[in-house]
């Protein structure tokens, strides 16, 4: 990890993450849009966060609520109008809050023109715009790759006689990117946002589009690619991607994105769940960097134990190249929420630890007043992946503001689209000093006024069984993180308390946290 002189908003910065449909609504309809985003900036930046990163708004027929685009450069009318968005630039600027936007390169929706004229016939100028082969000598599918949404990643056109490849839904092709035509067509949806007051994107499963551009058979049962073991069971988890994805073409396009990006200053997270090795190969080599913050998700998945996130913050750093930087993330609108997994008791551990570990913490909306995850009837679900047993509806419920019904999200009289789950609202925890909310904002302003906690150098320290010890120190300040996660009050080492998640004396209770000035 190099300590560069100018330090980056994005490497000392917090991004909170919006997952706009859930966020705020503002014209009663019961979904979340920009001019209700516009109206919650002043609360996210008096929370103290940096960057907000706003999940996609584009034109979408929503098979996968807005992930599958059918126009990059347009505004879903669901989510408001051009003007809106211009206003939400505006209103994060005025407040000193960046904007980071998705920029989804494996896939658009089936209803793309893009893909319109591509499935038209074999010979139409965008027909190898996206994956196309013909069927198997068996008549079938042309290999036997699933996809991550169940089924086979493959679907027949009759229109070519061929299938197309999807490793999401078959509404959701996924695009060629060996074809440079695609490379540029994209790059210019991404100059759009950059031009339009962006200052960077989220790279959706950005390692996705490194395809082989061979036709090789999976090896379905190589014990899952993914970091989040919770999750490698399903098909397509568990098989061995040699040739979907991950491939040299991804490395090399990403070069090129970021010489887009630096030129502009702006910066590229990534989405990339893949064991630490692989993760690690997305920040590029150092005379040629590809993402400036592929997120590590191996949070995601560890066990709320010392031995857990200490191996979790060890395989992150000792993978991390020397010009790369660490990433956090605890939650996000894919998985359940953080103080259903983890058990709301600990909540303010996870809240300390998440703003004190080394690099640039990813804060999902809604975690800041422990939302629990929404307990929904398989029938009632609103996600393409239920079906599966693996729907994310849980970490999508709307973000109860009020304690009324529907928690000043939407009028009480309207359905919103997913029900709110149960839990306290932000005004409620507004009113109480000792809340959750109260944490994270004290958590945010010392790390903002601490540059060891934004920037200092980590090192683990002796702790007694059942504690975590850790210190960041930049300069001749040195700060030490204590964590009980034993059943059992640990003795505390001498130094000032800036800052405790609970009520401590000499001695730590079980579940409290404290930052100290040894
Ligand atoms: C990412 C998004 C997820 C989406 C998928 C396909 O994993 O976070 O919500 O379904 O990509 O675009």
């Amino acid at each position: 990890m190099e300590r560069p002189d100018n330090w980056i908003w994005w490497q000392h910065g917090v991004i909170y993450h919006v997952y706009l449909r859930s966020f705020q609504d503002s014209d009663g309809d019961g979904v979340g849009d920009l001019r209700g985003l516009y109206g919650r900036l002043g609360y996210i930046a008096d929370l103290g966060v940096d960057a907000v990163w706003v999940s996609p708004f584009y034109a979408s027929p929503k098979r996968d609520w807005g992930y599958d685009v059918s126009d990059h450069i347009a505004i879903d009318p669901a989510f408001g109008t051009m003007a809106d968005w211009d206003g939400v630039t505006q209103e994060a600027e005025r407040l000193g809050l960046r904007l980071i936007v998705d920029w989804i390169p494996n896939h658009t929706s089936s209803d793309h023109e893009w893909f319109a004229e591509s499935r038209s016939s074999r010979e139409n100028p965008k027909a190898d715009w996206y994956v196309w082969a013909d069927a198997s000598e068996s008549g079938g599918p042309p290999t036997n790759w699933p996809s991550a949404f169940g089924g086979s990643a493959w679907t027949w056109a009759p229109e070519r006689e061929q299938y197309y490849l999807h490793l999401c839904l078959p509404s959701m092709p996924d695009l060629n990117w060996h074809n440079p035509a695609v490379e540029s067509a994209m790059f210019d949806t991404a100059r759009f946002w950059l031009d339009r007051g962006a200052s960077g994107l989220r790279v959706d499963v950005a390692h996705w589009i490194g395809k082989s551009g061979r036709l090789n058979d999976h090896d379905l049962d190589a014990g899952g690619t993914f970091v989040n073991a919770a999750k490698a069971f399903t098909p397509f988890e568990s098989a061995e991607h040699t040739h979907d994805m991950d491939g040299p073409l991804a490395h090399a396009v990403y070069r090129r994105l970021r010489t887009l990006l630096d030129q502009r200053q702006a910066v590229a997270l990534g989405e990339i769940h893949l064991p630490p090795e692989r993760w690690s190969t997305y920040f590029g080599p150092p005379d040629a960097p590809e993402l400036h913050l592929p997120q590590f998700f191996g949070l995601l998945g560890a066990a709320f134990t010392t031995d857990g996130i200490a191996s979790t913050v060890d395989d992150q750093l000792s993978a991390l190249p020397p010009h790369g930087w660490p990433s956090w993330v605890w939650g996000n609108h894919d998985e359940p929420r953080l103080a259903s997994r983890i058990g709301p008791g600990r909540t303010r551990l996870a809240a300390l630890l998440l703003l004190t570990l080394p690099g640039t913490p990813t804060l999902y909306a809604g975690d800041e007043i422990g939302t629990p995850s929404l307990d929904l009837a398989p029938a009632d679900s609103r996600d393409p992946l239920a079906g599966q047993g693996t729907g994310r509806d849980a970490g999508r419920s709307p973000m109860r503001w009020t304690p009324a019904p529907n928690g000043g999200f939407c009028p009480d009289a309207v359905a919103p689209w997913l029900p709110l789950s149960a839990g306290p609202s932000v005004a409620e925890q507004e009113t109480d000093s000792g809340s959750l909310l109260h944490l994270y904002r004290d958590l945010l302003s010392l790390r903002r006024a601490h540059p060891a906690l934004h920037r200092g150098t980590y090192q683990r320290t002796h702790a007694p069984d059942g504690t975590l010890a850790y210190e960041r120190t930049d300069g001749s300040e040195r700060l030490r993180i204590v964590l009980n996660l034993s059943d059992a009050p640990a003795s505390l080492p001498p130094g000032r308390v800036l800052l405790a998640t609970h009520a401590v004396t000499d001695t730590l209770p079980s579940g409290a946290g404290v930052i100290l000035q040894p």
